[in-house]
């Protein structure tokens, strides 16, 4: 992957927040519909407040996608959702990263060699015609390339059903496109939504990417429906059962709900989990009044409980941890970019190239049919 960097100038960094409000209000009216800003909604409100459109990863790609009238797409999230959007746009349209250390910390636990080295080790053991690779949109563009030539899809927390319905269920011949799943990278997501559908744990195994065979026993590999990538979100970890049952006893009409990256037993004590779109809309339908415990990054539930004062929303975990790579895209780092492009000069393009985007597209298109 190339990117087009430099580093933002420590001037910015002494500029006032007041000042920072204007100069990107500015930059933004000079590049007019030329210029889109989209903003993931664990984005810090400094930023947030210039995002021409909101959403989930999902949501996200899918108006980037949209949009080729922009000429310039700010992406306010981290690197994955940023190449995501690149591979779903034109060669005419540059999208932008305003920081290039904002990444993923559970994107980085896969990587396309450790990805492919298990897919040979898996092909040793079982006909691999019949695995089909899943890929989180939380990966790589490589790995998202992988999963393009190998079959399979992308999906994201809002389909991660639909997709392995897509992949597991008999059609009407009583077919099935696949009868095991590697998913990667998140166990969770993967563990709590085949738990929804009705698999037992049994039909599940963990494959550990530092280990030989990932682990696992010739037997279980062959046995088991889903091999679960042995990765995790560092901020959904961090809920757990004992954080419910104390918001239920200061709250005992209270509901939870939590993001499918929070582990299992934490999935399953709360009333509803889903995608960040998805708590919104849940909050937003609850009934005012309602005290909401809310298993999610904290900057969406700082803004949901400012937008809703009348639910008496928290966060689950007192001990808040923010994400810190989506807290690197600050006011300070969107106005510098805007006012680059201004110049004429684009900052922190990402670029997949298009050995890689070609086959990754394949995987994010399937998951767009598929919804
Ligand atoms: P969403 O798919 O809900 O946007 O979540 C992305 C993410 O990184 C959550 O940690
Ligand atoms: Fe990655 Fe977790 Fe941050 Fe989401 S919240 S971007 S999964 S580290």
């Amino acid at each position: 992957m190339i990117t087009i960097s430099a580093s933002m100038p420590h001037s910015y960094r002494d500029v006032s927040p007041e000042e920072l409000d204007a100069r990107i209000a500015a930059a933004k009216d000079t590049l007019g519909s030329q210029l889109l800003i989209l903003g993931h909604h664990y984005q810090m409100d400094e930023v947030m407040k210039f995002a021409d459109v909101d959403g989930d990863s999902f949501g996200l790609s899918r108006t980037a996608g949209s949009r080729p009238e922009a000429e310039f797409i700010v992406f306010c999230g981290v690197h994955f959702m940023a190449e995501s959007a690149d591979i779903l746009t034109n060669e005419q349209q540059a999208v932008v990263l305003p920081d290039l250390s904002a990444g993923c910390s559970m994107a980085d636990m896969a990587d396309i060699d450790q990805v492919e080295r298990a897919w040979d080790e898996i092909a040793k053991i079982t006909d691999i015609t019949r695995v089909l690779p899943i890929t989180y949109m939380n990966s790589t563009a490589a790995i998202k390339a992988f999963v393009g030539r190998n079959g399979g899809a992308v999906c994201t927390s809002s389909n991660a059903q639909a997709v392995l319905d897509w992949a597991l269920a008999p059609n009407e011949r009583g077919e099935r496109r696949a009868d095991k799943i590697l998913f990667f990278p998140d166990q969770h997501l993967g563990r709590n939504t085949a738990t929804a559908m009705g698999y037992p744990q049994e039909s599940m195994a963990l494959w550990n990417p530092h280990e030989r065979q990932g682990g696992l026993e010739e037997s279980v590999i062959k046995s088991a429906s889903f091999l679960l990538w042995k990765g995790h979100c560092s901020v959904h970890t961090r809920f757990t059962v004992d954080q419910i049952n104390s918001f239920r006893t200061k709250n005992p009409e209270g509901v939870v709900v939590v993001h499918p990256e929070c582990t299992q037993d934490v999935v399953q004590a709360s009333d509803a989990s889903g995608s960040t779109d998805f708590i919104i809309r849940f909050v937003e339908s609850s009934a005012p009044g309602t005290p909401i415990g809310i298993g999610t990054e904290i900057h969406l539930v700082k803004r949901l409980a400012e937008r809703y004062p009348d639910r008496a929303i928290v966060c689950l975990d007192a001990e808040v941890c923010p994400c810190v790579t989506m807290s690197r895209i600050d006011a300070a780092h969107l106005a510098w970019v805007l006012e680059e492009l201004v110049a004429g000069r684009v900052r922190n393009q990402i670029v997949v190239p298009e050995a890689i985007a070609r086959d990754a597209r394949v995987a994010l298109n399937r998951m767009l049919s598929i919804i």
